[in-house]
């Protein structure tokens, strides 16, 4: 039987993972937006291409959740950008708003679904997608780190003129700033970065990595990335429709301190095994001190911005 995924929000990285979800041939999309016409539009534009490339996936756009029932997995990147004037506390609490909407009416729907976070400020907004679905953890996450790794390797590759593939790297912790490159484990074709990359250069290129966001809202003037973060959800959906236990970094729930990194119950990007049931295990990596506290660092920030929402009654 086809797989069901639904993507809330039909916009830049909603339509954009449509299209790379299309490109597989062996799934039905729905493209949920509340926009009147503009998802029904997409839709229909990518369901139009499909004899040229020669796939038979379904895709529709709806702005009536019942559209959605029955889904496998239901992406929510719905949200709102950060305005001119606006805190970044206030954006918080809009799309802790936006994303406490669409979960409830996502899991009225698909009941046995599988979340998918992509809206900003991620981490935190998987702890509103968590309680207010009432799922267990391990079907509640979201696409962080592959982002971020993603954007290292590339940078890497250039660096080195060798294939992205080569490329081995793990970023974890939160996105931009807080990130966290483990270099001691980062290798091209076996070969320890270090040795390949004098310090100060892998420097800059860390930098440049952590803030890859910021290049491209500099660049486009008008909204954030959508190719790459799109990609990066597809990678894992593939990996949960193919049950490929793929260790990938995600925002994950550390609960009773799963995974062995001395945070509790908070949302953070870590390694994740994910199969056909979704998270199915945190997987530890020895982290040198320097690493440890930089986690630490950013499960702080994570933590304020879940202080914020519990303030405020979003969260409880
Ligand atoms: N229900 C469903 N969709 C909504 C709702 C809602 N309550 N509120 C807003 N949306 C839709 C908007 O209509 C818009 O089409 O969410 C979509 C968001 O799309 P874009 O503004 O194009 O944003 P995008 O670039 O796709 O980013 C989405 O992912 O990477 C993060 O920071 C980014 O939080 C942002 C999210």
């Amino acid at each position: 039987m086809r797989k069901k995924i639904t993507i809330a929000g039909a916009g830049q990285t909603g339509a954009t993972l449509a299209h790379w979800l299309a490109l597989r041939g062996d799934v039905d999309v729905v493209l949920f937006d509340i926009v009147d016409g503009m998802p029904q539009g997409k839709a229909l534009d990518l369901l139009e291409a499909m004899p040229i490339i020669g796939s038979d996936a379904h895709i529709v756009g709806t702005n009536d959740w019942e559209a959605t029932k029955d889904s496998d997995i239901v992406v929510i990147t719905s949200g709102l950008p950060r305005k001119p004037g606006m805190s970044r506390d206030d954006l918080l609490k809009v799309n802790a708003g936006i994303v406490a909407d669409v979960t409830r009416n996502a899991v009225a729907q698909s009941p046995n679904s599988i979340l998918i976070l992509l809206t900003n400020p991620l981490d935190a907004m998987c702890h509103v997608a968590l309680q207010e679905s009432g799922f267990p953890a391990s079907r509640v996450f979201g696409q962080a780190g592959i982002l971020d790794t993603a954007r290292f390797r590339a940078f890497l590759a250039m660096e080195l003129n060798v294939s992205v593939a080569e490329v081995n790297a793990y970023v974890l912790g939160g996105h931009g700033d807080d990130m966290v490159p483990l270099i001691g484990s980062t290798n091209v074709g076996g070969i320890p970065i270090s040795k390949l990359i004098p310090a100060e250069r892998l420097g800059q290129i860390v930098d440049r990595a952590r803030k890859g966001g910021g290049e491209i809202v500099a660049l486009l003037k008008t909204g954030s990335a959508f190719y790459a973060p799109s990609a990066a959800i597809a990678q894992m959906i593939d990996a949960v429709l193919n049950d490929r236990k793929r260790i990938l970094p995600c925002s994950v729930y550390t609960g009773d301190n799963e995974g062995g990194y001395d945070v509790n119950n908070l949302y953070l990007g870590l390694p994740a095994r994910l199969g056909a049931t979704g998270v199915e295990k945190v997987v530890h990596i020895d982290l040198t001190e320097e690493e440890n506290a930089a986690l630490q660092k950013s499960a702080a920030s994570v933590q304020e911005l879940v202080t914020v929402l519990k303030d405020n009654d979003l969260l409880h």
